[in-house]
């Protein structure tokens, strides 16, 4: 069969990416330019702030993108971006890019869920393998499914309240820690010790999760040992909340893994960059003799390569959109299909 070579555009957020993917897996070219560090002056993403420097750099995005690799736009099958979720004003920057170059050089279009994305990055690692289970920990989203086929989906498990990605970034903001706050969270956890006795998340054998209420405890104590005058041990704080959420994450999977007696998992989401989440999903599928994929941090934080790998079975099904493509800002991604 020939070779299949789509061109992804990436810019839900504050990452403007393109990218070019052969065969869902391959990984051609990529250009990614982050705008973290003049969102971490106003504490998080200023939407309006954001728009705007997607459109000043996205053309120089693909400058760049277009000097690293021989292929040029015309040598694509097709093109794919990201429609949802995010930022309406940062999606549509993307989306009328791709939709013009779809224009200009007569190539089909392919709508792609970010979280779509995330999932399919693993196919960059090795090719991802029916049936299996995926583990999604995102800003948004917090599930256990299982997928039987490309783009079929079974959700085992989801949060009833705050996504995890979500939850580190409240108790980030309450520890006074800069955006974004996961990755600070991680930081700060490696120099502190499990040590303050925090509630444990949904205690039971369901595979559903609930997050808000370690949240809450988090965000009491704080504000309680404030108005005390007490102190409180950043360090070990942050430690102590990311070692209880990500074991709740742990022993959800591996209730999962049990239930469904499926030996293979994928991990997908920006969560998944976590080192301690990483080593403890290691040390399960260890025990539990599974096959386990993570994608490297790269791929984990948002990009365009894992759009053009998610796009590749919809090539494949012919799933071309047209020109009235809109960005939707809010779409939950799994439809039990
Ligand atoms: O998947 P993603 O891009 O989110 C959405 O698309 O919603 O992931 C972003 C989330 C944020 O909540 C961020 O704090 C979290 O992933 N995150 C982390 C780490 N890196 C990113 N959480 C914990 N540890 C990390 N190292
Ligand atoms: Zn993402």
């Amino acid at each position: 069969m020939k070779d299949v070579y789509i061109l992804g555009v990436e810019s839900s957020c504050d990452e403007t990416s393109i990218s070019i993917v052969k065969n869902g897996s391959v990984e051609i070219a990529t250009t990614v330019l982050t705008q973290m560090d003049t969102h971490a002056m106003y504490g998080g993403v200023v939407p309006e702030i954001a728009s705007r420097m997607h459109t000043e750099n996205i053309t120089l995005v693909l400058e760049d993108l277009l000097s690293k690799t021989d292929l040029s736009v015309s040598d694509m099958d097709a093109i794919a971006v990201c429609y949802a979720p995010g930022l309406l004003g940062s999606l549509l920057v993307g989306i009328e890019f791709a939709k013009t170059l779809a224009l200009v050089y007569n190539k089909p279009l392919i709508k792609v869920h970010h979280i779509a994305g995330h999932i399919y990055a693993n196919n960059l690692v090795k090719e991802i393998k029916f049936p299996t289970l995926a583990l999604v920990v995102s800003g948004g989203h917090t599930e256990l499914v299982r997928m039987d086929d490309d783009y079929s989906f079974k959700v085992l498990g989801t949060t009833l309240d705050d996504a995890i990605g979500e939850c580190f970034d409240k108790v980030a903001r309450v520890l006074d820690l800069k955006y974004p706050g996961g990755p600070n969270i991680e930081k700060l956890a490696k120099l502190g010790k499990n040590t303050y006795n925090l509630p444990i998340p949904m205690n039971n054998n369901e595979l559903n999760f609930s997050f808000s209420g370690l949240k809450s405890a988090v965000i009491n104590l704080v504000h309680n040992e404030k108005q005390r005058g007490n102190i409180i041990n950043k360090e070990d704080l942050a430690c102590s909340f990311q070692t209880i959420a990500v074991d709740e994450l742990i022993r959800k999977t591996k209730l999962a893994i049990i239930k469904t007696n499926i030996k293979r998992l994928i991990v997908a989401g920006g969560v998944s960059a976590n080192s301690y989440l990483r080593e403890k999903l290691n040390e399960l599928c260890n025990e539990l003799d599974v096959d386990l994929s993570i994608p490297p941090l790269k791929y984990c934080t948002d990009n365009a390569t894992m759009i053009a790998c998610a796009a590749y079975p919809l090539y494949l099904k012919k799933e071309f959109t047209d020109f009235s493509l809109n960005g939707k800002s809010q779409e939950y991604f799994f439809t039990n299909k």
